[in-house]
């Protein structure tokens, strides 16, 4: 055990591919309760960097502190879950024949489960998933099949999936891609309320979500943190126009992992240098 302030510690994590250096000497930390937004351009290195931190992907060198456990990124991918790590992705894996209240039945974990054999089992579980229904806004469509939600309703049911098994940090990779205005707007609050109980890093490309949510915003550039701070002062930054400004949308390289929405265009019109202009 580490004592440390911060729920989560990158330290000179190191991730390389075939030679080709994705995470770079990389630090990066969260705090407890903190609600944190990571930025910068494609093939940043921002999915790595969950990756790592899910222990989905081994670092070449360096380390990973969770709640005071070190090396975490030596564990395998299903303790990490067991100590309090959710991760979200971008295609929701809900159950789309059950009920709205049946995925998030079948969310709470064996454990859970079978502590609460041992007590009121109907009564914790059925409060718990009222709880949890109530925070992602689907109080009202128990009963729907999940298949016939929306896609900004399929997304807040698995996060409601993950945040039933109660953990410590909740990850996300672009959350509110392809949702509505309105749905973005009900997702960065939900996301809000999250962060009241427990640590949520965000990766988020729309920049109109991040600057009306984020508070602390970190940008990642060539496997490395270029700039962190609050929205404002990032979006000034001159290190941060000049990587957005500095790449023409050919240059951008596609991601190898599976993509839901187009690549975003990244040039001169990025809204990370609209506002700040
Ligand atoms: N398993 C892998 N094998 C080889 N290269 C990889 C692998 N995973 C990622 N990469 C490369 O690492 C770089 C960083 O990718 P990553 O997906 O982390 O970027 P990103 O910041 O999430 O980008 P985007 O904004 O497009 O999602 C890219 O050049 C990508 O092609
Ligand atoms: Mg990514």
């Amino acid at each position: 055990m580490e004592t440390t302030k911060n729920i989560l510690d990158v330290k000179n994590v190191t991730v390389s591919f075939d030679g080709f250096t994705v995470l770079n000497d990389l630090n990066f930390s969260i705090g407890y309760g903190e609600l944190r937004f990571l930025i910068g351009p494609n093939g940043a290195g921002k999915t790595t960097l969950l990756d790592i931190i899910t222990s989905k992907t081994k670092p070449t060198h360096g380390k990973v502190v969770f709640d005071g456990k070190v090396n975490i990124n030596e564990w395998l991918e299903h303790k990490i879950v067991q100590h309090g790590i959710a991760r979200k992705f971008q295609t929701p894996s809900i159950f789309a024949s059950l009920t709205v209240y049946e995925n998030l039945e079948s969310a709470i974990s064996f454990r859970q489960r079978s502590m609460q054999l041992f007590g009121r089992l109907h009564h914790l579980q059925a409060e718990r998933i009222h709880e949890t229904l109530e925070l992602i806004g689907l109080e009202n469509k128990i009963n729907i099949k999940a298949g016939a939600l929306s896609h900004g309703e399929k997304q807040w049911l698995e996060i409601g999936m993950l945040i039933i098994q109660d953990p410590k940090l909740l990850l996300l990779d672009e959350p509110v891609a392809g949702m509505t205005r309105q749905e973005r707007n009900r997702t960065g609050e939900l996301l809000q309320r999250i962060a009241k109980d427990r640590a949520v890093a965000v990766v988020e490309h729309d920049m109109e979500f991040v600057r009306a949510f984020a508070n602390t915003v970190t940008v990642l550039h060539m496997g490395k943190v270029l700039c962190e701070g609050q929205m404002e002062q990032v979006q000034n930054d001159s290190r941060v126009v000049e990587v957005y400004l500095g790449r023409k949308q050919d240059e951008v390289k596609p991601r190898k992992h599976e993509r839901t929405t187009p690549p975003r265009k990244i040039g001169v019109q990025h809204p990370v240098l609209s506002a700040a202009t």
